[in-house]
């Protein structure tokens, strides 16, 4: 497996809790999208983890080709158009 799995191609809304580190799946294979349960084992993705800096909700990327992770960068709706250039 050297691409992530596409999980869904639309982000997941989340509230994050200041201070609160998360784990955010790079691999595409967790249940509990979009963090981490440790499905990723047997792969070589690791989660990213990280720490909300601030109480609010996100938009958290589900289709793992964001260039802004953990969060959503709108980068699903190309998902399936040819790539220009
Ligand atoms: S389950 Fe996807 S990174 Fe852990």
């Amino acid at each position: 497996m050297d691409k992530p799995k596409i999980a869904a191609t639309e982000p997941k809304a989340v509230e994050l809790e200041e201070g609160k580190k998360y784990a955010f799946c790079t691999c595409g294979l967790s249940d509990t999208q979009p963090f981490c349960n440790g499905a990723h084992k047997g792969t070589d993705f690791v989660p990213h983890v990280f720490t909300a800096e601030e109480t609010k909700t996100a938009y958290l990327c589900q289709c793992k080709q964001t260039n802004n992770t953990p969060f959503c960068d709108g980068s699903h709706s190309q998902i399936g158009k040819p790539k220009i250039g």
